[in-house]
């Protein structure tokens, strides 16, 4: 079957997470959907598959527009999606799954699906047990179960969204060889992932995304570094660092190893000076929120030392790191950071508690004004937080840092601003690192990165890989090593 999409769009309240995307799909074709994390993939499949409707674009199945709001109408098009949390029944046996939703042959009886399912498995080289719960399969073997229940639906696209996290080599192998099969029987396929090698290793034809837009399309034989290029953009951009001079040690991480996150942090030494602004680089989850939040006493290592300044805080809590001048500023602005339902003048009260039993609500007004003139947000005291654009939400979460902070350490702290409250916001942190602050950001924007970092560490699977200054190194080599490949 043909599969093409014009034009289509999703928006999600502000979020542009596809603008005006443009796809054809062949049939007995793999094809490789790429992207950085947060580029719009799942989205334009779950428009594909009728999981979320569009808000705008055309879907054309051999020609002909159709038009579908839910996975079912979908799947009775032909268009079947395997999603990347499996949507199976954990008490049902895997037979009884695979016949639960099943489109067609509602009515045949038990041993007549038994039948077909153990032919799809032994055709794609799977090994199930139509009779144990599939609560208990692995989530290798719960995709494969969608997979046969997909096809047995009469699935004629086949979506994977992220189908090589979480499960093992071996599985992988036998996912991969059983894609092939399928597309060599006429069915397509579409691969999504942020993972290159597994695009490089299967697809036919890739389109990357990269924030809403597709940036290109590639066939046969690929080119590594062109497909890096589209991922993450490769236009110069100005430096803007004002280069500090190093000066004493501000954070020394020594061998440190933690869990959480989905990679932990493994045997991690880092020294930080003073006044030094580094840059952390890697895909969502490689070890970089951990290392910001054992920087921040927020998490304890459980191997390893961490000093501040010259002290060892090993072990130390947030307020004894706070005490040593120590600010960390979460990513969800909303989540961590503010707080959703209190006004300006609530979050200074808060703030500024000071061991009072009572809220001076004339100070912490007072307070609210003057950080709202310094920091240029646009708002009133009374303004709810959550009525704030995200660009005036970072300025307010800047005012609430300490005025003089030893060690800066900021999760995605421009993610989602326009360009000129990057520029704002980076003003204002360089004037702390010229004052000897040091300042450790992580960011998903390559280009911010190289433009004001000192020195970039790259993470990969919860372990610092490189350690460079941004004239050695370049979006696209960055790009490759954040992508696990050196
Ligand atoms: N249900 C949703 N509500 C609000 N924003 C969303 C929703 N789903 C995705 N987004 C946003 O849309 C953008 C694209 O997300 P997504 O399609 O999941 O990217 P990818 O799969 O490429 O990682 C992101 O900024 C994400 O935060
Ligand atoms: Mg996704």
């Amino acid at each position: 079957m043909n599969v093409e999409l014009i034009d289509i769009h999703k928006h999600f309240g502000s979020v542009r997470a596809n603008s005006g995307i443009d796809l054809k799909i062949l049939p007995g074709t793999i094809h490789g959907i790429l992207g950085e994390n947060g580029a719009g993939k799942s989205t334009l499949m779950k428009v594909l598959a009728g999981f979320i409707p569009k808000t705008r674009g055309t879907i054309l199945l051999d020609g002909s527009e159709v038009g579908y709001s839910s996975p079912e109408g979908a799947l009775r098009h032909g268009i079947g999606m395997l999603y990347q949390d499996p949507l199976d029944f954990p008490p049902l046996s895997v037979l009884e799954n695979f016949m639960a939703g099943q489109v067609r042959g509602a009515t045949m009886g038990t041993e007549v699906h038994r039948a077909r399912l153990l032919e799809l498995c032994t055709g794609l080289g799977f090994k199930l047990d139509p009779d144990v719960p599939a609560g208990r399969l692995t989530v290798g073997e719960r995709q494969q179960l969608e997979l046969a229940r997909l096809l047995s639906s009469g699935a004629r696209v086949l979506i994977l969204d992220e189908p090589t996290t979480g499960i093992s080599g071996l599985q992988k192998e036998v996912l991969f060889s059983a894609l092939k099969s399928i597309a060599r029987g006429g069915r397509s396929i579409v691969l999504v992932s942020h993972k290159l090698e597994d695009i490089e290793a299967l697809c036919d034809e890739i389109t990357v995304l990269r924030e809403g837009i597709v940036t290109g399309t590639m066939e046969r034989p690929f080119s590594t570094q062109a497909l890096l290029s589209m991922m993450f953009g490769s236009e110069p951009s100005p430096a803007i660092r004002s280069g500090h001079e190093p000066g004493a040690q501000a954070l020394y991480l020594d061998n440190v190893s933690a869990p959480g996150g989905r990679a932990g942090l493994a045997e991690c030494t880092v020294h930080v000076s003073r006044g030094e602004v580094i840059g952390l680089a890697g895909l969502e989850g490689s070890g970089q929120e951990v290392f910001l939040r054992i920087a921040a006493g927020l998490i304890r290592p459980h191997r390893g030392r961490v000093h501040v300044g010259r002290r060892d805080m090993t072990g130390r809590g947030y307020h004894a790191f706070q005490s040593l001048g120590v600010a960390f500023q979460p990513a969800s602005r909303l989540e961590e950071g503010l707080i959703r339902g209190l006004t300006v003048t609530e979050h200074c009260a808060l703030g500024e508690g000071g061991g009072q039993f009572m809220v001076q609500w004339d100070t912490a007004e007072q307070d609210a004004r003057d950080k709202i003139r310094k920091f240029q947000v646009a708002g009133t005291p009374d303004s709810p937080v959550e009525s704030l654009s995200g660009g005036n939400q970072q300025r307010l979460l800047l005012a609430f840092l300490p005025e003089e902070p030893e060690l800066l350490l900021l999760e995605n702290p421009t993610r989602g601003l326009d360009l000129e409250s990057v520029h704002w916001v980076w003003d204002h942190l360089d004037a702390h690192a010229s004052r000897g602050a040091a300042i450790v950001f992580s960011s998903s924007e390559l280009d911010e990165i190289l433009m004001v970092a000192d020195r970039v560490l790259v993470f990969f699977d919860g372990h610092i890989i490189k350690d460079e200054r941004p004239e050695d190194t370049d979006a696209l080599a960055l790009g490759r090593a954040i992508a696990g490949k050196m």
